[in-house]
């Protein structure tokens, strides 16, 4: 078992452990005893995962003497709303959990979601624990303290900050998880590698192009050693980097969310983001030429999408991107790659990079 510390420097209380393994789940009820202590736990999950993992965990948790309950909802970002938040906290009212419960969040990134805002609401907060179960979950979504859900008006406006007290990433678990989900839980882990390491990109071009027909040999095939080493790193580089605020997609990514509603997935969206913010970064000069067409290669390698999808075209996207909030001045802002492994960052502008709004939509424009 590899155990990754998430220091949270206001409160050093807070910080927690991300402990990563094969098996875990069946150490859960230990785990829940000795870092999360309850009288009950309220294990939330999704209608894919409640029944394949849930039920047994409840199981054991109860079978150490504390309580123990189910709560499930419909699978899918779309109910990652209100209603189902509303509707979770009510169903514990109704089972009387007190203030001494703590909530256990067991599924992808939309139960992780979802889940802490119950647990940061419920009472005034109560406690968290955090079992992802999807690998976006496990390298990205369950660690930072996040929580909220979608209303009309855009994805993630309600929301809360609380930090979990631990996670528990059993890599069994992606055993059973579709594999458009693996694929997408790769956008992640290579946004990481050209955040932050040149060699973890490198290992992750060379297991891509080790698939046939583009899939990602090692990711198609569940190369457990590869998982591992993908879940280890890239959850070390995110809990380096949640401190510097990093926005969950980026402003292309996060406005296509927006305008696409649910027809692109959240990791597509990343790749889709990830790819145009590269050739942005090519076109101002701010990246090493070759990196935009480096990273092409390697998000196709996954079989993952480059170019915006059909139902947006650019000017929605830009006008979705003046609504963001790192608009400053009239000129959306960008944090841009400098190199694959290197952030841009000046002395004078710091991270996030002024762009004029025909680069971006030259960027944007871009078909393979
Ligand atoms: N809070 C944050 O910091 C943060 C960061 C990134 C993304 N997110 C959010 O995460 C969400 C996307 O998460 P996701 O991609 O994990 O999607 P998801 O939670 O919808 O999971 C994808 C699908 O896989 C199923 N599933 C999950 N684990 C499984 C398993 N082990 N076996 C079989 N099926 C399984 C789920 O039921 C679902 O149908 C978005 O809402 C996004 O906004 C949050």
């Amino acid at each position: 078992m590899v155990t990754i510390r998430v220091p949270i420097a206001e409160h050093r209380d807070a910080s927690y452990d991300i402990l990563i393994g094969r098996g875990l789940l069946a150490e859960l009820p230990t785990l829940l005893q000795r870092e999360c202590p309850a009288s009950a736990y309220a294990v939330i999950s999704d209608s894919h995962v409640g029944p394949r993992y849930g039920e047994n965990v409840v199981r054991e948790v109860s079978g150490t003497g504390c309580g123990a309950e189910l709560f499930t909802f419909p699978a899918g970002e779309w109910n990652k709303t209100r209603e189902t938040w509303a509707a979770l906290s009510d169903r514990m009212l109704a089972g009387q959990f007190g203030r001494d419960a703590a909530v256990v969040g067991l599924g992808g990134g939309v139960v992780g979601d979802v889940a802490g805002f119950v647990a940061a609401t419920y009472l005034r907060g109560v406690p968290y624990v955090q079992v992802p179960t999807t690998l976006l979950a496990m390298i990205d979504s369950s660690i930072g303290g996040k929580t909220g859900v979608d209303v009309p008006a855009g994805k993630n406006l309600l929301g809360a900050f609380h930090q979990p007290r631990l996670v528990v990433t059993d890599l069994e678990v992606l055993g059973t998880l579709p594999p458009v989900q693996l694929t997408a839980g790769m956008a992640e882990a290579l946004k990481h590698a050209v955040i932050a390491d040149a060699e973890y990109f490198a290992l992750l071009e060379r297991e891509g192009r080790g698939g046939r027909g583009g899939a990602g040999g090692a990711v198609r095939e569940r190369d457990p050693e590869f998982l591992e080493r993908v879940v280890t790193r890239s959850v070390a580089i995110k809990a380096q980097v949640i401190a510097a605020d990093e926005r969950e997609a980026g402003p292309v990514g996060h406005a296509i969310e927006t305008v696409a509603k649910f027809a692109v997935a959240h990791g597509e969206a990343v790749a889709i983001g990830m790819a145009a913010e590269a050739r942005l970064a090519e076109r101002l000069g701010v990246a090493e030429r070759g990196t935009a067409e480096r990273i092409h290669r390697a998000l196709e390698a996954y079989g993952l999408p480059l170019e915006v999808p059909s139902e947006t075209t650019p000017d929605d996207l830009l006008a979705a991107m003046q609504h963001d909030k790192k608009v400053r001045a009239g000129a959306i802002r960008f944090a841009l790659p400098a190199r694959i492994g290197e952030m841009h960052v000046d002395a004078r502008t710091g991270w996030t990079v002024p762009a004029p709004a025909a680069v971006v939509r030259e960027a944007l424009e871009f078909k393979r």
